[in-house]
């Protein structure tokens, strides 16, 4: 059966295999879908030994998307912009494509899943790390009216948001910066979540409409999403329905099916508990 991996580091909790394994019987694919600890510095090594034993693809999670980045023979557009690379795949003529789906997941989470709309809303990301810069493409490509990146370090929000202005109206600013101002979808994308921690934000951000998204996901809700609910956020979710879309995506590029992620959501969510 054709091989396919997750390198990362660390890798142990990766939920990627079992989400492909749930794709792969739903499809009937013949293929298996190992994790694989990445040791420092041993990224290109580890997966050039891969691909040599006829692996066909590889998804690359944490700290790895540069390095798989730099891999690549070859890379799409939105995986040139994120700077990172979560899925690698074998072509006919040998080579190894680079691709990032981490931006057309939580997108896809939003328009189909959560039914969340997009064009022409004012957006609020939290955060200027590698896992916004992944994102902000597929997003910006949903037409909303604005983005506006919010970080404690406030010039690599003006950094990301120039970089990306050619592709529509993205601006950065502080923290601070935002108050006064109203947003119908907030995206928290700093890594505060997972020490429970919350990035300080003004009261009444909050349009009456507004979606609150966290990227981050546990079987609690996260301090933003307790956060938005005492803000009385009209909607609000956490990011296992992008894990399992950014997956869906990388799986729809190796084998050309495109899987049904309800019932593997379902299944990830009651495994959390
Ligand atoms: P990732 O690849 O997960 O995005 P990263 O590149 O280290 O990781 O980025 C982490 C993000 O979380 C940054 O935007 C960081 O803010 P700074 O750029 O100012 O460091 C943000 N972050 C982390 N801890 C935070 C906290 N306690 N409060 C607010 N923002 C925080």
């Amino acid at each position: 059966s054709d091989q396919y991996a997750v390198f990362g580091n660390p890798i142990r909790h990766s939920k990627s295999p079992e989400i492909h394994a749930a794709f792969a019987a739903q499809s009937g694919q013949n293929m298996v879908y190992r994790t694989h600890l990445v040791d420092d510095g041993m990224f290109a090594e580890s997966a050039g030994r891969f691909f040599d034993n006829g692996g066909k693809g590889l998804n690359i999670t944490v700290p790895c998307k540069v390095d798989a980045f730099q891999f690549a023979d070859s890379l799409s557009d939105r995986a040139r912009r994120a700077g990172a690379v979560n899925t690698l795949a074998l072509q006919d003529d040998g080579t190894i494509y680079g691709d990032n789906t981490d931006g057309a997941g939580i997108v896809r989470d939003m328009l189909e899943n959560l039914a969340w709309e997009m064009t022409d809303r004012r957006v609020l990301i939290l955060g200027a790390g590698g896992a916004v810069r992944g994102i902000l493409s597929p997003l910006l490509a949903r037409n909303p009216r604005h983005i506006v990146i919010a970080n404690r370090t406030v010039e690599k929000a003006r950094l990301l948001a120039r970089e990306f202005s050619e592709l529509g109206e993205v601006r950065g600013c502080s923290y601070e910066g935002l108050a006064g101002s109203q947003f119908d979808l907030v995206i928290n994308g700093t890594s505060a979540s997972m020490m429970g921690d919350l990035p300080p934000l003004s009261p009444e951000l909050l349009s009456e409409t507004a979606c609150c998204y966290d990227m981050m996901y546990s079987a609690e809700p996260t301090p933003f999403m307790r956060w938005a609910a005492s803000e009385a956020a009209w909607a609000v979710s956490d990011g296992l329905g992008m894990l399992v879309e950014q997956a869906a995506e990388s799986f729809c590029i190796w084998r050309g099916i495109r899987p049904n992620t309800g019932p593997v959501i379902e299944q990830i969510r009651a495994s959390l508990n």
